[in-house]
């Protein structure tokens, strides 16, 4: 029972290390004997920007993902539940960690990568990615049930998007509501464990290149990459369960491009206004929805945005 204590505790850190909006890592745990049980808090809900609260469950999606590769890495295997219960939004899923085999060498990687991934807002190489590197991001996203659309260098359509993703922040930044919120959860004192400190907060594009989103407090401008691949998210649908998909197909892709030492960083403004959203998607000629606009590609490594302690975040039910 303490071994499995001692996993659990390493399994739920792990499951921490996930990507969050705004590094709101808005998941509440509590354990019961092999059984943890993951909640959305809506504490921490960015309720003006996210008023569904969509970004908050792609986020308690990917903490599912690095929970189901780090139990694996302990030869366990996790069985998920998603959103078991109809009259309780918040219930994200249920797993139950079952004695299980010794992980396969993907899985092992993949788990191997959580602690190594980041978001890096830094200007990339300029240099275009990897075909075969694309191809496994696709196929990551492809099986978590989602697809990941690739916007290349060449694509005239990468200009709409570039305007699109203009337009979506410059009207962020005229909403006052918006920019309070941000405040919250952006140039954060360094000692905080949620948000996203100052110098983290990466530069703003100095000739709109690149899809990084304006923060109020970002770092100046920079000169981004000309050639970083985009790529957008998608869902077949736009449900609670899509966004919670979204959020493991997310994490999926991204421990698969920390393989290959491909980074990303988002620009997701232009998914969280309703307009914006609808006019990318129409752009794309995508037949279901956005979740996420991200680009790709080589560069340094960032710092880690800190995490709450496993304590914080974890009532144990005995
Ligand atoms: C749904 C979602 C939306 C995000 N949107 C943005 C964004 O627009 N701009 C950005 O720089 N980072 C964005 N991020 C990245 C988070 O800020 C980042 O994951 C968090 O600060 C933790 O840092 P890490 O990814 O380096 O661990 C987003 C992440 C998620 C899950």
């Amino acid at each position: 029972m303490e071994l499995l204590d001692a996993r659990i505790e390493r399994i739920l850190r792990a499951g921490a290390h996930a990507p969050s909006v705004h590094n709101t890592q808005p998941w509440q745990v509590t354990v019961r004997g092999n059984r943890i049980t993951v909640r959305a808090d809506p504490a921490r809900q960015l309720r003006h920007s996210d008023p569904h609260g969509r970004e908050m469950l792609i986020s308690c999606g990917a903490f599912l993902f690095n929970v189901r590769m780090a139990a694996r890495r302990e030869s366990l295997t996790p069985v998920l539940t998603v959103l078991p219960d109809r009259e309780d939004r918040l219930l994200v899923a249920t797993i139950e960690l079952l004695p299980g085999l010794e992980p396969d060498i993907d899985e092992l990687e993949l788990a191997v990568a959580i602690a190594r991934r980041a978001t890096t807002r830094s200007p990339f190489d300029d240099q275009p990615l990897d075909a075969d590197v694309l191809q496994a991001m696709q196929v990551a996203a492809h099986d978590e049930g989602a697809l990941l659309r690739l916007v290349q260098p060449s694509e005239p359509v990468r200009a709409k998007v570039m305007s699109l993703v203009r337009r979506a922040e410059a009207l962020a930044a005229e909403d006052a509501t918006a920019r309070d919120e941000e405040k919250a959860w952006t140039a954060v004192p360094s000692d905080r464990r949620d948000g996203i400190p100052q110098d983290l907060l990466g530069p703003w594009t100095f000739d709109d290149q690149a899809p990084v989103r304006r923060f109020l407090a970002s770092a100046g401008n920079a000169r981004f990459e000309q050639r970083s691949t985009m790529a957008v998210l998608v869902t077949a649908g736009d449900t609670p369960r899509d966004w919670v998909a979204a959020g493991q197909a997310l994490e999926r892709l991204l421990l698969v491009a920390t393989t290959y030492f491909v980074r990303a960083s988002f620009a997701t403004t232009v998914l969280e206004n309703p307009t914006t959203r609808h006019d990318l998607r129409q752009a794309l000629s995508l037949d279901a929805p956005p979740q996420m606009l991200m680009r790709l590609g080589y560069g340094t490594t960032p710092p880690r945005t800190r995490r709450r302690s496993v304590d914080d975040a974890i009532s144990t039910d005995t």
